[in-house]
């Protein structure tokens, strides 16, 4: 469910029409609804402590969706942030994650990052290889610190969306062994420098399917009470695997009560914290990117090119996943309909959000938006062809705020300095 609806005949966000917001911002713009982001993250945390998991963890995932004030009006409901870099717990610090509701995963994590996590007191870092257990060990002692971690295992469960997208096969990058993990685990518990506090895991993004998510954690569990069994303590478990949403056009997600029930039946009777990551099922709904048509451009041999002025690099999931986005006229008036290519101005055929998609007939002004566009949006834009990055609009009931600002040509140029021989 989102709040982009109808209103007097008009595409809105809330209460707030998205032509009144493209008058005042411009086009390209990113639209977020307040009320879908918090609408998303109760009903998660509901059916959680619905299933009987008492107080668990909602880290959002904030790769998903970076803006320090969304950040803000999820933390403001409990959330906590899982992040990756140490740009991301400078967004969540910011928009006032406390610390120890932050979960640091990635594969790579540089000594300057494990040093900025362990002093800010990130509440857990995930060891994803060996030799990141030394390593933080090593920068935590340095720092007189103990750091709480977890260790993410790779439950070899194939899961998400696409290829590029599914992170849990032992052929990906992600997590070690569960042989590792149980031998690592009891080594960081003797180190001086690292608290062992759980395990981890996470499958893949996109998943429409319990079942793969209910192979992992059957495992996860196992793998629990083993540690356990050697008299180490585990306090929290930390089950990722992204749940789908609906993209239009996809098979349809499982429910977040469905989803908890699962859960709750593989784990009933495990004395633990639990913890979640999700990014997509939190704000992909909760945003649209909101584009006008440049022109329509008929070519004799009869493709029609609906040209807009938004491109790969302010919405990359389709180019990069073929992903598809539903996307609407904001004033759909004409009763007609047309196959069109929607195509942004970058040189390359690649900037195709889509192959003769039947829309209403669209003119060269029209606004339109590309609904779902909340997760991997703006998180995932560049600057390609020297287009600037686009504004994000936060709206709350009737009222909105420009929460990224659109930057000057100025700004892009600013960045960069000429060579001494230039
Ligand atoms: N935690 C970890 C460790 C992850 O790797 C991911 C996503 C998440 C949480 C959040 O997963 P979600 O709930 O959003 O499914 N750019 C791609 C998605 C990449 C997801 C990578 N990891 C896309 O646009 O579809």
């Amino acid at each position: 469910m989102n709040h982009f609806e109808l209103l007097d005949g008009e595409l809105a966000c809330e209460g707030v029409p998205l032509a009144v917001i493209a008058e005042a911002v411009g086009t390209p713009v990113y639209v977020y609804s307040s009320a879908t982001l918090e609408r998303h993250y109760t009903v998660l945390r509901d059916a959680l402590t619905g299933a009987g998991l008492k107080d668990p963890l909602i880290a959002f995932a904030v790769k998903a969706n970076s803006n320090v004030a969304v950040l803000r009006t999820l933390a403001r409901l409990g959330a906590g942030a899982d992040v990756v870099s140490e740009g991301e717990i400078r967004r969540a610090l910011a928009a006032g994650v406390p610390p120890e509701r932050m979960v640091f995963s990635g594969v790579g994590k540089t000594e300057a990052e494990v040093e900025f996590a362990v002093e800010t007191g990130v509440g857990e870092i995930n060891v994803e290889a060996e030799p990141e257990l030394h390593l933080i060990n090593r920068v935590a002692q340095r720092l007189g610190k103990r750091a709480d971690i977890a260790f993410r295992v790779n439950p070899d469960v194939a899961a998400g969306g696409h290829a590029k997208i599914s992170t849990g096969k032992s052929e990906n990058k992600f997590g070690v062994s569960f042989s590792e993990a149980e031998r690592l685990y009891a080594n960081a518990a003797n180190m001086a420098g690292v608290r062992p506090v759980g395990v981890t895991c996470h499958i893949g993004s996109q998943i429409t399917d319990l079942a793969p998510l209910e192979a992992a954690f059957i495992k996860m569990r196992g793998l629990v009470e083993r540690i356990r069994r050697e008299g180490l303590t585990l306090e929290r478990l930390d089950l990722g695997g992204g749940l789908g949403v609906p993209y239009f056009n996809s098979p349809t997600p499982p429910s977040p009560d469905d989803y908890a029930a699962m859960i709750g039946r593989v784990m009933a009777g495990l004395d633990i914290q639990f913890a979640f990551e999700p990014g997509r099922m939190i704000c992909a709904n909760a945003g649209v990117l909101l584009a006008r048509a440049l022109h329509v451009h008929e070519r004799p041999e009869g493709r029609r090119f609906l040209v807009i002025d938004a491109a790969m690099n302010d919405l990359l999931r389709p180019a990069m996943y073929d992903a598809y986005h539903d996307i609407r006229p904001v004033k759909p008036r004409r009763d007609e309909s047309a196959a069109y290519d929607v195509v942004g101005p970058i040189c390359e055929t690649g900037d195709t959000f889509t192959r003769d998609r039947v829309l209403p007939v669209l003119e060269a002004g029209d606004l339109l938006a590309f609904m779902s566009a909340g997760a991997y949006g703006a998180s995932m834009s560049s600057e390609y062809n020297s287009r600037l990055l686009i504004p994000e609009v936060l709206v709350r009931g009737d009222q909105f705020a420009v929460v990224r600002a659109r930057p000057t040509y100025d700004d892009m140029l600013d960045r960069e300095r000429s060579a001494p021989w230039l």
